[in-house]
């Protein structure tokens, strides 16, 4: 039977593509700290589960197509300090900020159109892409300029007729940088001059470090009619499991359509949506914690990366990742080697390989990204060991570091 070219070009997540090899690590006894994804290791707050418990129906019915209206209304409330005004049929809440990126690249292009995307980027969205057939054009940055925004020019050199959109996160995941308000008004205007949607992704807004203010681009009001803002709850509240996101625009026509979606796939799960309500009565200060510990974590990992011989990376400003040139010619190998072949007293270490985070094969393949996701010293441990064995892989020979992925 037929297996469609659609998911046959579609990659394995480069994220969970190594797993078996760090489950086969712990069945020998090792134990893997794993700075490889995006889980964080804080408690979702009790009041979650408490809003869940007292969930007094006894029908678990489908909700509204766009979310409760309830929900939404909180989320207006939370963008309100953003100095953003939404009303609640501005918002879809959506499984998780991964369905509203697949709903909205489905309103906005048809299969063979095209959507630039700062690179590297969340790794998934080649595979939201390639569900509706759109095609990722990157447009680069580099660790050496600190992933940096792309100047407009790079920008413009990429736009052909079939593109429809401008695609990034802000913070950014795997680079951990920020973008700044300057950077994203004159992305806004090149948004406009050539017509293009903007869909950024802000799953990770409140993280920004070094008394850097978080803003929503939502908040360039002159340009929100090509604005579709990506939101979530995963991280925020380290309710990856919730499966709670959203997407947010003033555009009509664009809320009329994906509408539409929305109702095809009738709701997002009810109960998740009631404990979110009980998420969003936390206010600032529960916010201005998590981000304080992110930002401690993220001056441990710089620290404890420096004292790395041959490592090239600059401190990131947000989210909680660091991308980092590895001494080494392909990152992947070395990952894989880390969980096949090395551990210092019981313990090895587990990373994401980049080149998966980049549109091109080849681009990318001496880069790791680090999750700081684990608590202070599990952070120096995993640091210790990728030093250690650093230094171990420089002496294999070239035969031996070429095992296959
Ligand atoms: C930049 C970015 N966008 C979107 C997502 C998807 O998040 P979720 O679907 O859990 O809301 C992630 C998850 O890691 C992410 O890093």
């Amino acid at each position: 039977m037929n297996i469609s070219e659609r998911v046959n070009n579609m990659q394995a997540s480069p994220i969970r593509r190594l797993i078996p090899y760090a489950e086969k690590a712990k069945k020998r006894g090792i134990k893997v700290l794993h700075l490889n994804i995006g889980q964080p290791d804080i408690k979702t707050p009790q009041i979650y589960f408490d809003y869940i418990k007292n969930y007094s129906h006894n029908i678990d019915s489908y909700s509204h197509s766009a979310g409760i209206v309830e929900l939404r209304e909180k989320f207006c409330e939370f963008y309100n300090y953003y100095d953003v005004n939404l009303s609640s049929d501005e918002i879809v809440i959506t499984q998780g900020g991964s369905e509203a990126i697949i709903m909205s690249l489905s309103v906005i292009a048809d299969p063979g159109d095209e959507v630039l995307v700062v690179e590297p980027f969340y790794a998934n969205y080649k595979g939201f892409a390639g569900m509706v057939n759109v095609n990722l054009v990157p447009v680069s940055t580099t660790p050496e300029a600190g992933y940096k925004m792309p100047e407009i020019i790079d920008f413009e050199n990429k736009i052909t007729e079939k593109t429809r959109a401008i695609l990034f996160s802000n913070p950014c995941n795997p680079t951990g940088a920020v973008y700044s308000k300057n950077e994203i008004e004159r992305i806004l205007k090149l948004a406009k001059k050539y017509n293009l949607w903007i869909i950024c992704d802000e799953v990770y807004r409140e993280f920004v470090f070094d008394n850097l203010e978080p803003f929503s681009i939502l908040s360039f009001g002159d340009y929100s009619d090509r604005i579709i803002m990506i939101d979530s709850i995963s991280k925020r509240y380290s309710a990856c499991g919730a499966r709670v996101g959203l997407l947010a625009t003033k555009n009509k026509d664009f809320h009329r359509e994906v509408i539409k979606i929305a109702q095809a796939r009738l709701s997002p799960s009810t109960l998740p949506q009631i404990g979110t309500i009980g998420l969003l009565s936390l206010g600032r200060e529960y916010i201005n914690n998590i981000k304080k510990e992110y930002q401690y974590r993220r001056d441990i990992v710089y620290e404890e990366l420096n004292k790395v011989d041959g490592l090239y990376f600059k401190k990131p400003k947000g989210a909680f990742y660091v991308s980092v040139l590895l001494p080494v010619d392909d990152s992947e190998k070395f990952v894989k080697w880390l969980l096949t072949d090395f551990n210092v007293n019981g313990y090895t270490t587990m990373v994401a390989p980049l080149s998966g985070f980049y549109v091109a094969k080849d681009s990318g393949k001496r880069e790791v990204r680090v999750a700081y996701v684990l608590d202070d010293e599990k952070i120096k441990l995993a640091s210790s060991i990728l030093a250690k064995g650093l230094i171990e892989y420089d002496k294999l020979t070239k035969e031996e570091k070429l095992i296959n992925v």
